[in-house]
């Protein structure tokens, strides 16, 4: 251990009060966007074939909840209906869909617009993927701007390559592929020394779920001590065993901006690598924390439900609750412990990607309480040094039960739903849940009289 070690630390480790500015910020960048569902209708003429429209909706960043057409009155047109959400403001959208007349063979005869059942008086938040491409910009600390004594800030080829890895995490956009990286030599030997570390000690220091699906990713996303791995093979991979998905990130993102990203089973995750100069030191989350601290948790499906559900315990929160949540995340998803067949073991990201704290948390039972997430939420975690406490569940199953508890308890004057065939998210006002879409109509038309919405009286 060296004066330096820790340290790994995690996307919510930082103060509130660090960046409640920029969160201001963000929030006012947003108010254009609206927590509402839309409702647009309208007229495709000529028989155009409705199977080219949900691209034409992707492009425009709607992401369709529910869709109805039928053969028109008139000719061969068709009148569509659509529910969907939008990730642009409303105007932007409907001034992209009549771009696509000039380009296609589509004549959008009208586009009236319904506004949903849901208020704009709840804080604005991700409701699919698209919208995430709101969020992942909103990075603390990254690229050049590193600190007067992080490792690599002398560096100035580090810090030109750590630029390099901000400008492709700052332009991935919800669709595209992640990019696929090209490590050099001295990054590819870095994680060789962080990854074969780790391996010795994970046998006796590391959780069961760790153990048993980091085998998983060496037979299927090419985990070992040559290659730094693919965040698009991962995801994949992700994808297919629990649903979560990678998305590059730039660096630190609010606790509230992170979380969200959980909500939409997303998991954001930087590609640059820790400075060569201290393998087994990072003041900040890199591939090697993200792959091997909590990639094998996230292909692990009970624990990826857990992370959902933490993140959608978060959107809509206020600002207080996000702290306490963000703090239990860190004493849990970071720095966590368990107990199995009587032995502590850890399942912390924080500690399964750093040998020094893992360690050093594992033999310091004098730090060791029993976890619970009330006394948790309010702890003060460090972000450069050891944390001063951990928290010890008697089983990893406990451990989830508590913290769902204690996000449960979390008020909001909403219910959240999260469709797995849309990957968004529905808001449920007034705790009355509106699924039938027959309800939803009706709805509709004790709204509206005006001639404009003829095509829904007609679904
Ligand atoms: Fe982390």
């Amino acid at each position: 251990m060296t004066s330096n070690s820790k340290y790994d630390v995690n996307p919510v480790a930082t103060s509130l009060d660090d960046f409640m500015n920029d969160e201001q910020k963000r929030k006012q960048q947003k108010t254009k966007l609206s927590l509402a569902d839309y409702r647009i209708t309208f007229t495709v003429a000529g028989g155009v074939k409705y199977v080219e429209l949900p691209e034409i909706f992707k492009e425009c960043k709607v992401t369709i909840l529910h869709d109805e057409t039928r053969k028109s009155r008139e000719g061969d047109n068709v009148d569509c209906y659509v529910e969907c959400i939008v990730s642009e403001p409303i105007d932007d959208v409907i001034a992209q869909l009549n771009e696509f007349e000039e380009i296609s063979n589509l004549k959008f005869e009208m586009i009236p617009v319904l506004k949903g059942p849901h208020p704009d008086t709840i804080a604005w938040f991700p409701r699919c993927l698209a919208d995430l491409d709101h969020c992942s910009g909103n990075v603390i600390l990254c690229g050049e701007l590193l600190d007067a004594d992080h490792p690599g800030f002398k560096d100035t080829e580090y810090r030109k390559r750590r630029s390099y890895f901000t400008e492709v995490a700052l332009n991935y956009k919800y669709g595209d592929p992640i990019p696929r990286i090209e490590y050099t030599t001295e990054e590819t030997e870095t994680w060789c020394k962080v990854y074969s570390e780790l391996m010795t000690l994970y046998p006796t220091h590391a959780c069961k779920e760790q153990l048993v699906n980091l085998e998983l990713l060496k037979k299927n996303c090419g985990f070992n001590g040559d290659n730094v791995p693919q965040l698009a093979d991962v995801s994949a991979f992700l994808q297919k065993r629990t649903g979560f998905t990678l998305r590059p990130v730039a660096g630190f993102l609010s606790p509230r901006d992170f979380l969200a990203g959980l909500a939409l089973k997303v998991f954001n995750c930087t590609q640059y690598m820790r400075h060569s100069s201290n393998p087994l030191y990072t003041p900040e989350p890199d591939v090697c924390h993200e792959l091997l601290g909590h990639v094998p948790l996230f292909a692990d499906p009970s624990f990826a439900q857990f992370s959902h559900e933490l993140g959608l315990a978060s959107l809509g929160a206020s600002d207080a609750d996000i702290k306490r949540l963000a703090s239990c995340y860190l004493y849990t998803v970071e720095f966590g412990l368990c107990k199995e067949e009587g032995k502590i073991k850890a399942y912390g990201a924080g500690l399964l990607s750093c040998i020094a704290e893992m360690k050093h948390a594992l033999m310091s039972p004098e730090k060791i309480k029993k976890f619970e997430p009330e006394v948790a939420a309010n702890t003060e975690s460090y972000v450069t040094s050891f944390q001063p406490i951990y928290f010890m569940s008697e089983s990893l199953e406990q451990a989830k039960d508590k913290m769902r508890n204690f996000a449960s308890s979390i008020e909001k004057p909403f219910k959240l739903k999260f469709d797995d065939v849309t990957n968004s998210i529905h808001v449920i006002e007034n705790m009355v849940e509106t699924t039938k879409k027959s309800d939803l109509i009706e709805r509709v038309f004790i709204k509206t009289s005006s001639s404009d919405c003829d095509v829904i009286k007609t679904l």
